[in-house]
């Protein structure tokens, strides 16, 4: 895999971007030690501490439209056997649409973007994880929080990123998506319970019953029935 180390970049994902539109060569990793404009979802910033994992990855598919939604399930599950790695599995749960927590907490974030193309799409993977520290702020953790004694450097959890990211893109490329959304449904959180999904401009509550076919999640409302929503922040009811 072609990996472009950099010392400092504004944000992988813009770099990332910047490649595509050059039509370069794919697929290929960037990854960065600091980002000084570190991008989050819905326009938020990202903390960008040096001694963090900020990478992007390049893929350039033949693929409609609908699938992109898929490859955020890629990513986490790549995300997820990575962090098994250094941690025990029982912490670490996948959160809709593409959150990684450990303990519960936010460790890393993923931010998926895409340029089209007459014929296909350059998809940029943007993985931010927490290494070595984590913003005060939030609700949020690091790896070193958990795994005091392992030297766990962002080149080496890139590589078992990049390594997995390639195992689940193949699957899904030959098998398509419901073999993911199996695997995604097995380690995430919140599934069969009460929740909240705060859409831009409305709050939807009922029971997270599933996925879509695209990755939606799928809603139960009290009255039964099945709201698909494709882009929400979730909350978990007690
Ligand atoms: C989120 O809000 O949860 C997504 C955060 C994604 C952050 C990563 S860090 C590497 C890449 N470059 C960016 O500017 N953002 C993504």
């Amino acid at each position: 895999m072609r990996i472009i180390s950099l010392k400092t970049i504004n944000s992988t994902n813009d770099f990332a971007k910047k490649l595509a539109l050059n039509n370069s060569t794919t697929p290929l990793w960037v990854i960065s030690e600091k980002q000084t404009s570190g991008r989050g979802r819905s326009g938020r910033q990202w903390y960008s501490q040096e001694g963090n994992l900020f990478t992007s990855g390049l893929y350039f598919l033949e693929i409609d439209i609908k699938s992109i939604g898929n490859m955020s399930f890629i990513a986490a599950l790549a995300l997820y056997d990575s962090l098994i790695e250094f941690l025990p599995n029982d912490l670490v749960k996948l959160k809709w649409p593409n959150d990684v927590l450990v303990d519960g907490k936010k460790i890393s974030g993923i931010l998926i973007e895409t340029i089209p193309n007459p014929e296909g799409f350059f998809i940029v993977i943007g993985i931010g994880v927490n290494i070595k520290t984590k913003p005060s702020e939030l609700n949020a953790a690091c790896l070193m929080d958990y795994a005091e004694n392992f030297v766990i450097t962002p080149d080496k959890l890139l590589q078992s990123i990049v390594k997995a990211f390639d195992y689940y893109l193949e699957d899904y490329i030959s098998h398509g998506f419901s073999k993911l959304r199996s695997q995604w449904l097995d380690k995430c959180i919140g599934l069969g319970k009460d929740i909240i999904a705060r859409t831009a401009n409305k709050d939807y509550e009922g029971i997270f019953r599933d996925l879509g076919s695209e990755g939606e999640l799928l809603l139960e409302d009290i009255h039964g029935n099945i709201v698909p929503i494709f882009a929400s922040e979730v909350f978990i009811k007690n």
